[in-house]
């Protein structure tokens, strides 16, 4: 039976794959990938790339999502990938798909795995966890994401941000995740629904790369100009109420 295996690949840092994934990525002969288009590279092949074993010559196939939010675009991607995607696993037995860091949050994989179980049961798929890249953010910064009857709140910046306004307000910390270009937006938020300004507050970018960016501080003290900040960015907030 011809075998698929997702693999989380974590935020950035080879080192943080498990050792699962790599055994999985040594079995495998062929190694697929997600990229914005065709001339950009794989950030997930990027951050695996130091453990594939170049003396096995698997063949490396990149499947290009474009970004963009527009459903007909996004629904013929998926179902185009899924269909090439069964074609290289059928015809080498053994692939791998590569995510950033796990593939059940925000990913490419689950929607080809809809499409994949719907037109190609025949293919046994199993799916490897990785380190998300909240929980590095939270370990590197060093503030818990969660304590005792505390609610997590984990927001995609980069659709309606209006609903910040209620979310912040029954949540005791907030993780935004997408493009940081919309952190200056999320912060005013985070002011107006009443985190007051010693809020604890972090924000990174790029992390586990060489590129890194990580800025503690609190909400009162953060320059609320983000205009430059890239899409592997992420912000955390924990709230101390006003007043
Ligand atoms: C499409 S989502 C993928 C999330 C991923 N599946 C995970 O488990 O973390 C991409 C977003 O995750 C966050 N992210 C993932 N890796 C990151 C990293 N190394 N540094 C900063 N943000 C990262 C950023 O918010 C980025 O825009």
């Amino acid at each position: 039976m011809a075998e698929l295996t997702a693999i989380g690949c974590g935020p950035g840092d080879p080192d943080l794959i498990t050792l699962k994934a790599k055994k999985a990525i040594d079995a495998a002969s062929v190694i697929l990938c997600p990229a914005s288009s065709e001339d950009r590279p794989s950030i997930a092949l990027g951050i695996a790339g130091p453990l594939i074993d170049s003396s096995k010559n698997q063949r490396v196939v990149k499947l290009v999502f474009p970004m963009t939010k527009d459903p007909d675009v996004l629904a013929e991607t998926w179902k185009k990938n899924s269909e090439l995607m069964a074609r290289e696993v059928l015809g080498a037995g053994r692939a791998v798909y590569l995510t950033v860091g796990d593939p059940y949050l925000y990913s490419t994989w689950m929607y080809l795995y809809k499409n994949l179980t719907e037109t190609h049961p025949e293919i046994k798929i199993t799916v490897i966890p990785g380190i998300v890249s909240v929980f590095m953010f939270a370990s590197k910064v060093g503030m818990s994401l969660a304590e005792g009857a505390e609610k997590l709140t984990i927001v995609p910046s980069c659709y309606d941000l209006e609903q910040v306004r209620h979310l912040a307000k029954n949540s005791d910390t907030m993780v935004f995740l997408k493009d940081g270009k919309y952190f200056g937006k999320v912060i005013e938020l985070l002011r107006e629904a009443g985190y007051s300004p010693d809020s604890p507050f972090a924000i990174g970018q790029d992390l586990g790369t060489e590129r890194e960016k990580v800025v503690k501080t609190t909400l009162g003290r953060i320059d609320t100009d983000t205009s430059s900040m890239q899409y592997f960015s992420i912000l955390m907030v924990k709230r101390v109420q006003d007043g």
